[in-house]
């Protein structure tokens, strides 16, 4: 049992002795408040040792990795490079429909971008040196926020079968990997992680957002995944989520998207009839996950989120709610 002042202190003092004098973490941010806590508390540890990756996988929502290098490096000051390897991963994901295989490449190019990232920062560290710079350490850790239940669920939750889902931040992924792993999330639940938030003087907004599945919109495109799709669904998605912020009802509800449904129906705009996609919208009350309840919105909210979704959208004509509550259903479509 700890205090949450006494667990940053714990685990800073760890991470500086797992770390050593020199001794330097890349780490993978998101803009998720897991990965921004994870981060923040590196930052803290060992200053500028810590280097913040942020992939854009193609993946993404709209205008995220222009949005979360303002926000961690403005708000937070934490050392960060985004990395636009979106041609990379898309290429990788042509014609991909298998969820835990589209988890499978981004997993695993994740993985390859950041060492590859690793690399780069490890030579421009000898470059430095070489013209005379006092010497620097090695990259030797990568930072994962892996939470608790992200344990739990990866170890015990295996049926007669396979795991249920790959979630790619924890182990399997991994094995290729020659960068050491550091979590020093991996023993809090999400409302933990949500209470260190403002002790790290991590903004409000930052600590409320909702979660995003490291897969992103690959995992909400039920079809192949091109640029298309993915242009698409951040559009409907970022309406919907900002309809729901002007409602006032964003913190209320645990995590909220849209979802691209691979299948085409008929619809009329003027007289012409329409023959286009369906968007299916997501909200989720829960705890942690592992359980979750469907958001009951007033009408009117969703009426409007409706209209502006067929209206604004182009290739889609109908937008339906999940009404499904986990389990049987889970939270991601995929
Ligand atoms: P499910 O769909 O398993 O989702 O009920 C529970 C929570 O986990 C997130 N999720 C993922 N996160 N990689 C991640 O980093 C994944 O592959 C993945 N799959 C699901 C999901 O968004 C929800 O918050």
């Amino acid at each position: 049992n700890w205090t949450m002042e006494e667990f940053i202190g714990k685990e800073i003092a760890r991470i500086r002795e797992i770390c050593g004098p020199t001794g330097r973490v890349i780490g993978a941010v998101s803009g998720g408040v897991d990965s921004s806590v994870a981060a923040k508390l590196m930052h803290e540890a060992i200053g500028d040792r810590f280097h913040a990756i942020m992939v854009d996988n193609g993946v993404l929502r709209l205008d995220e990795a222009a949005q979360v290098h303002k926000m961690l490096s403005e708000d937070l000051g934490v050392n960060l490079t985004v990395v636009d390897a979106s041609d990379l991963f898309l290429e990788k994901l042509r014609d991909v429909e298998d969820p835990e295989q589209k988890r499978k490449i981004i997993g695993n190019n994740f993985i390859h971008v950041f060492e590859r990232e690793a690399a780069r920062i490890e030579k421009e560290a000898e470059d430095e040196e070489l013209k005379g710079a006092e010497k620097k350490g090695r990259v030797e850790w990568l930072l994962q926020g892996t939470l608790y239940p992200d344990v739990i669920e990866s170890i015990s939750f295996k049926g007669p079968s396979a795991t249920i889902k790959t979630h790619h931040n924890v182990g399997g992924l991994l094995k290729d990997m020659k960068l050491k792993l550091i979590e020093p999330l991996r023993e809090l639940f999400k409302d933990e992680v949500r209470a260190l938030g403002p002790l790290l003087d991590i903004p409000a907004h930052l600590v409320q957002r909702h979660p995003f599945p490291g897969p992103g919109l690959a995992i909400r495109i039920l079809g192949p995944v091109t640029r298309e799709q993915v242009r698409i669904l951040q559009k409907a998605d970022e309406i919907y989520i900002s309809e729901i912020r002007k409602a006032g009802l964003y913190d209320q509800i645990s995590q909220a998207f849209a979802v691209l449904l691979p299948v085409k129906a008929v619809g009329v705009m003027g007289d012409q009839r329409t023959y286009e996609q369906v968007i299916a919208l997501r909200a989720v009350q829960s705890e942690d996950f592992m359980t979750a309840d469907w958001f009951d919105f007033p009408p009117n909210v969703l009426r409007k989120i409706s209209s502006r979704i067929t209206n604004e959208v182009e290739g889609i004509n109908r937008v339906t709610y999940d009404i499904s509550s986990k389990p049987p259903a889970t939270v991601e479509w995929l």
